[in-house]
């Protein structure tokens, strides 16, 4: 199955993952739009499921100094990552 992003272990929000991780659905399109467009621009996806819930909320903040995103969209991007996790 072909996601709408294309890459199924990165699924684009859905309703059961509002439910699942008590994010909105705004700010989880957002953390997943930046996800696609800015975090495989140095290295590979960091796919959710490759590290664990607490290396990603000690690095996102790094990425933010890397990257150059704003702050809230760090912390979209790490809401939609832990969101992913959930499911
Ligand atoms: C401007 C370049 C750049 C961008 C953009 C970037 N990263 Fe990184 N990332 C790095 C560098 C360099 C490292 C390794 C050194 C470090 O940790 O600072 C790294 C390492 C990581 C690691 C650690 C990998 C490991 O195996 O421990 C994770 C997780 C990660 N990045 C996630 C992200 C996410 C999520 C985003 C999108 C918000 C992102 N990165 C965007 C440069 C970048």
């Amino acid at each position: 199955m072909q996601e709408q992003g294309g890459i199924s272990e990165v699924p684009n929000p859905s309703m059961d993952m509002v439910q699942k991780s008590s994010v909105s659905l705004e700010k989880l399109q957002q953390g997943h739009s930046v996800y696609m467009l800015r975090c495989a621009e140095c290295h590979e996806y960091p796919l959710p499921n490759a590290l664990a819930e607490a290396d990603f909320i000690d690095t996102i903040p790094e990425m933010v100094r890397h990257s150059g995103i704003s702050k809230e969209e760090g912390n979209a991007v790490l809401a939609y990552i832990l969101a992913v996790k959930k499911l």
